[in-house]
């Protein structure tokens, strides 16, 4: 029988639900309250934060009173210091694993150690990593960038990766660095949730006709799974919610795998699955993920 399975950890992952409910909580207490940056890559979510009452900043500049609430991603040293100066309270999103990472590359770079990351240097939570060393920090996403990087031989590094990265893609990064003539220390920082996110993706679009990816468009983890998935099963398609989705595109005898990304809500999670198997009759197999979505 065709039927629908939804991947266990399909959608919000721990830091990212963190987040959410405390700008929730802060909402709810009528604090005002300003978001530095979006709080994740779902517009329906920040959407209806901001009608609620959060704000979305870029910048301190205009800020002189209200709490800051700090997105998962995590921010750099300097910006907290800016923070502290203006006397503005901190509601710290930060995801503690992220945070992990922070403190990580604090200590090495204040013993002199070179800093690597592996991740996309546009990326806020890079950004904020970054932040923890001065900026000094060597950005590389390639196997490519880390046999061009210029390393001082025999000397001291330490390599931390961002936590949404391809484990494959991060050893390949590793294993070019090894070549080099200096002293590396790996801190395999790639969050479990991810990893385990991105392996259900693999086994799951190797088993199934057809895949959908729920997620922003922005969201890069989400685009990570995408990629994962279309190596597996060529009808990968990539949706934002249940809009964009041709329901012509599929049918009745179809194995359809559903997975999303870390910033996907549960209920744009749902309302897929419970159109898919609506149209097509379909038995939906929940690996055991959120409550949320479960049928
Ligand atoms: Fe944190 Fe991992 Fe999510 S690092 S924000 S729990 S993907």
């Amino acid at each position: 029988m065709s039927k629908i399975t939804v991947a266990q950890s399909a959608g919000f992952c721990f830091g990212v639900k963190r987040a959410i409910e405390m700008a929730y909580q802060q909402i709810e207490n009528n604090e005002k309250t300003y978001s530095y940056g979006p709080l994740i890559h779902n517009k329906e979510v920040t959407g209806d934060l901001e009608k609620k009452g959060l704000t979305i900043i870029e910048s301190l500049d205009n800020i002189f009173e209200g709490a800051i609430l700090v997105r998962s991603h995590g921010i750099g040293k300097a910006l907290y210091d800016a923070l502290e100066e203006k006397g503005l309270p901190v509601v710290d999103g930060t995801c503690p694993f992220v945070k992990k990472i922070h403190s990580i590359v604090k200590e090495n770079h204040d013993a002199n150690k070179g800093i690597i990351i592996a991740g996309s240097s546009q990326h806020p939570e890079v950004v904020g990593i970054n932040g923890w060393c001065e900026n000094a920090a060597k950005i590389i996403e390639t196997p490519e960038e880390a046999s061009a990087l210029d390393l001082q031989d025999g000397a001291e590094y330490i390599i931390v990766v961002q936590t949404t990265f391809r484990q494959s893609r991060f050893d390949e990064i590793v294993a070019e660095l090894k070549k080099k003539k200096i002293h590396l220390l790996v801190f395999n920082t790639i969050c479990s949730a991810t990893e385990k996110r991105q392996a259900e993706a693999v086994s799951l679009s190797q088993n199934v006709d057809k895949m959908i990816v729920i997620g922003d468009k922005k969201s890069s983890n989400t685009q990570k799974l995408v990629e994962i998935c279309r190596k597996n099963c060529e009808n990968t398609v990539h949706i934002e919610t249940i809009c964009d989705l041709v329901l012509n595109n599929f049918s009745k005898n179809d194995k359809i795998g559903i997975t999303a990304g870390a910033s996907t809500p549960p209920a744009i999670i749902k309302e897929v699955v419970v159109t898919m198997s609506e149209a097509f009759d379909n038995a939906v197999q929940n690996l055991g993920g959120s409550e949320e979505i479960s049928f």
